[in-house]
């Protein structure tokens, strides 16, 4: 027992638990991810384990992404950036209703399965059936040799190192690395982009790991406002563009270790429902980088503002328009927008881990749930 705990604090390596200890590592799996695989300086950008069906990839006419979770929101994020890079329509499907529709799938399209673990029943389960119906499976896991690396054609592999804490942190911005790195390759090869844009993102994306770093050091703020809202029976989680799936993944990272009621939504869709929620009591948490989308969601801060919402809002250093209207801002590094979400997530990551620690919940294990939910 005694060398059991022993041991287990070793593997935690000196944090309170192994959530933290994966929020923490995120610079470091993030770049192990790239390494071998990129090199902005000489543009050199290679997945090994793509290799014979490279060319269904760059020729797909459809992508279709299933996962569940965490996963299923990475594979959101990918969805924007494989259509603005490659300009291949991208679907996003739930393993678990895929795989009990009859699903259509052409000669021309190819499936993409996201998952940490690789043993998910139900995207396993929506593989074999895409597989059944003769599509091209490339799969995106964090662990070597799982079911699901073994059921791929090709794929490539996180990297990101083993995931203890059931609230997948690390494995979320390792799948959105590798996803980026396919869409750039296949952008590349089909000359959707151009070789600025290309080199451009590829620089970008070789930052990221020290901006991560950077937001890391947001942890003591993060504890402040976590404080103030540690108490709170619900959250609204609002992004737009890139940042919509941000909001879905910093909502489900709060229910589940926190069992705090939260919902993520696209900000232009609170008008359409949620907006009747909103009050004094209402924490809601903006993910409002700098982007292509950045005056329409200032615009949705105010109409919470209007309506006595309490607003935390994750900003671009330097924002002086939104400290202006909302109540605690998180200033996060600048970054391209399509790989904004890598660094977005960060401190709602912390969020959620710092509220569900003062609540007193068991944050690597959370009630009800498993790491790998191998049953349908
Ligand atoms: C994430 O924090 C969850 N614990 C869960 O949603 C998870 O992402 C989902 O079960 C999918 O798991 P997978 O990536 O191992 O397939």
């Amino acid at each position: 027992q005694t060398l059991d705990m022993e041991l287990e604090a070793i593997e935690k390596g000196g944090y309170e638990h192994f959530m933290l200890k994966e929020i923490f590592e995120q610079p470091k799996s993030i770049a192990d991810c790239m390494r071998g695989r990129l090199n902005a300086s000489t543009g050199h950008l290679v997945l090994g384990g793509i290799r014979e069906y490279a060319n269904k990839l760059e020729g797909a006419e459809r992508i279709i992404m299933i996962a569940c979770g965490t996963s299923w929101h990475a594979a959101l994020v990918a969805e924007y950036i494989f259509e603005e890079l490659c300009r291949i329509p991208v679907e996003v499907e739930y393993a678990s209703e895929f795989r009990y529709r009859n699903p259509v799938i052409n000669e021309g399209d190819v499936v993409v399965a996201i998952s940490q673990s690789g043993e998910t029943a139900d995207t396993l389960a929506a593989m074999e059936l895409a597989k059944s119906k003769g599509a091209i499976i490339f799969g995106v896991c964090n662990v070597v040799g799982s079911s699901i690396a073994r059921v791929s054609h090709e794929g490539a592999y996180t990297h990101a190192g083993p995931e203890i804490g059931v609230a997948s942190t690390k494995a979320f911005t390792a799948q959105l690395t590798v996803l980026t790195m396919i869409a750039l390759r296949v952008a590349h090869r089909k000359g959707s982009i151009t070789e600025r844009k290309y080199h451009e993102l590829l620089v970008e994306l070789e930052q990221i790991p020290s901006k991560v770093e950077e937001s890391l050091k947001l942890n003591d703020k993060v504890v402040e406002i976590s404080d103030i809202f540690k108490e709170a029976r619900n959250f609204l989680y609002l992004g737009r563009g890139y940042n919509f799936p941000v909001a879905l993944e910093g909502a489900l990272k709060l229910k589940e270790i926190s069992y705090i009621h939260a919902e993520g939504y696209p900000a232009a869709e609170m008008k359409h429902g949620p907006i009747a929620l909103i009050d004094e009591e209402m924490p809601v948490v903006f993910i409002a980088t700098r982007d292509s989308s950045y005056d329409k969601i200032v615009s949705n801060i105010q109409e919470v503002k209007a309506r006595k919402g309490r607003v935390i809002a994750i900003v671009t250093k330097g924002d002086v328009l939104i400290p202006k209207m909302a109540d605690f801002v998180i200033e996060v590094p600048a970054a391209h927008e399509a790989l904004m979400p890598m660094v977005a997530v960060i401190p709602l990551q912390l969020l959620s881990y710092h509220i569900a620690v003062m609540r007193g919940c068991n944050v690597d294990q959370p009630r009800n749930l498993a790491k790998s939910v191998t049953v349908e």
